[in-house]
Formats: C-alpha cells, structure tokens, sequence
C-alpha cells in the first residue's frame, strides 16, 4: 500500500477524504493532522475526531496544527460547511485522544521515520502546516515521494474570480509549497469539478445500509444545499477526496506537466495558481495539474471504501 499522512480540515469533503484513505486497501494512512480553514482549528480538529470515532480509526495519529495562516487572517468557509464546519449529521463525541505533538512535528517525524520516497504528503486543506514543516525541516523536501494536494485551479477560481479557497486562505504557505523542488501534483477546481455527487452516486451510496454510509449521505445533502446556494451548482463537487483517489490510482486522473507558482502580489489575483502553458515543460518542471477525472472509477473507489469500512 501507498503510505500517506492527510493534512486536512474536515470540512464534508475532507471527512469523505478520510473515509476513503481508511479504507481503500492501497493506502496506509500513517498520520492525520488538522489546520484551520474551512472552520476554525479547534472545530476542524473536533471534527476529525468524530469522523475517526464514525468509521472506528483507532490505530492512527492525529495532530492539531495551525491556528492561522502564516500572514494572512484567519478566514472561514461557513457558508459551504456551516457553522461546525461539519454541519448536517449529528456529529458523535471523539472516542480518541489527540497525539500530543503540533502537526508540523507529526508531519516532520513520520516522513523522516520512514524510508526515502516512501510517504506521500496529502494535502486537502490550506498548506501552512506543509509551509511550516518544510521551513522547520528541509530535508522532508528530498525524503518525501511526491506531494498531492487539492488546491488552486489553472482556469478557475472559488474564493475569487481566479483563486481557490486552500490557496487563498494562505498564499504565502502555498508559494513555499509549490516552490520546493518536491514533486507536486495540484488536483484543482479544473479536476474537482468534475467529482459531482450526482443522484446515481447518492443511490449507490444509499445502497450501502451501514451507519457510515449514511454519515456521507447526510453530509452530501448538506454539502449539496450549500453549492447550490453559494456557488449555484446543480450537485456538489467533491474535492478532496481526488487527491487521495489520485495516490490509490493514478489512471483514474488525467494529469499534465506545467511550471505552476502562486500569485502573491496581485491586487484581483491574489492566490491565483498561476500555470504557464506556453512552452513543453523542461526538466526543471516539478509539478503539474490534474484535468480529467474518471467519474464512474471515482466514486466507485469511494463506495468500496464504505463497503469495506462496513458496519464497524
Ligand atoms: C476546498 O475548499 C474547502 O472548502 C474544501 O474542503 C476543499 O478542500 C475547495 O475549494
Ligand atoms: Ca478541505
């Protein structure tokens, strides 16, 4: 299996995130750790954990980590997620205990305890931990195997007519990402909104009669009422769970090579994931973007998980 730590900020596409990192058989899942963004740190961490106690994650540390962004104030995404961040099911008391660690030093220790090129960085939400883990210990640049993150948007925006949420939230963090010589894979809007939660997947969804199974339907329903209202989507797309789909098979997202950097200046721009087409990549190329999602293979992924992770 493909060893990844899920940096993340549950968030209704995060906790799906979760849900299929647990239990897909090709991921290991060595570690989650939390950052404010969709709600604040202390609701997003809370969060997490109530998802761990839903699909009976026990074995796995989890690590709160930014309470800010590195320069910017902190900003929240109520009108998607709600008030709870997780707004829709009832959301059950965590039944485990936080590691005692910042997240950065979870990140830090689980990528250097572990071979060269082994563990994948799985990054769904704004990337001040990946920012701060890297400036506290360069080496995670050269130890890791590839870093996935859902982010950004090479033709589209969200937060701003040009700039997605994770990135905007903190654009500084996200500059030192995306310029670190790791190899980066950018699962953005372009990508992600394409993962519709259309009514053939609630159904197949709602097949599946187990309690975690529900948890997601009841999260989609929620989720799906927001888009439509804030963003005027017919169904909701599902981002963050592409990232992790991405690393259990890549075949089922289409990607392309491109120089890609953060606009930090900008005064309409700010946050915008700026991807240079104009010429073949060369090699000092080390990113590049998702385009095209396997619909069907996708979400399929995604109802095997629920069907494994079971009754619990
Ligand atoms: C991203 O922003 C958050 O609201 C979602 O969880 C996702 O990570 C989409 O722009
Ligand atoms: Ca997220």
């Amino acid at each position: 299996p493909k060893k990844i730590i899920l940096d993340c900020d549950p968030g209704h596409d995060d906790a799906i995130a979760l849900l299929l990192a647990h239990g897909n058989p090709n991921i290991e899942l060595l570690a989650v750790t939390t950052v404010v963004g969709n709600q604040t740190l202390e609701k997003v961490t809370r969060n997490a954990l109530s998802v761990a106690r839903i699909a009976n994650i026990t074995n796995v540390p989890f690590a709160a980590g930014a309470v800010r962004p590195l320069i910017r104030n902190v900003e929240v995404a109520p009108d998607i997620h709600g008030d709870s961040g997780l707004d829709g099911p009832v959301l059950p008391e965590p039944a485990i205990q936080l590691d005692k660690r910042h997240a950065i030093d979870l990140i830090i220790d689980t990528i250097m305890s572990h071979p060269p090129k082994t563990v994948t960085l799985v990054p769904t939400g704004g990337l001040t931990n990946i920012a701060m883990a890297v400036r506290k210990e360069p080496k995670i640049v050269e130890r890791v195997k590839e870093v996935v993150l859902m982010g950004g948007g090479y033709h589209v925006g969200n937060w701003s007519a040009v700039a997605e949420f994770n990135i905007k939230i903190d654009p500084e963090a996200a500059h030192i990402v995306f310029n670190e010589k790791w190899p980066v894979t950018m699962v953005g809007l372009d990508l992600t909104h394409q993962a519709l939660a259309t009514p053939e997947v609630i159904e197949k969804i709602s097949a599946i009669k187990t309690k975690p199974a529900k948890f997601v339907l009841e999260m989609l329903e929620f989720f799906g009422k927001m888009y439509k209202q804030a963003q005027g989507f017919t169904y909701p797309p599902v981002h963050d769970p592409c990232a992790v789909a991405y690393v259990i098979n890549p075949e089922l997202i289409k990607t392309k090579r491109v120089p890609v950097d953060i606009e930090l200046t900008g005064t309409l721009t700010l946050g915008m994931t700026v991807a240079d087409f104009r010429f073949p990549p060369d090699d000092s190329c080390h990113t590049q973007v998702a385009t095209e999602l396997d619909h069907t293979g996708f979400w399929d992924l995604i109802v095997d998980s629920l069907e494994r992770i079971g009754e619990v």
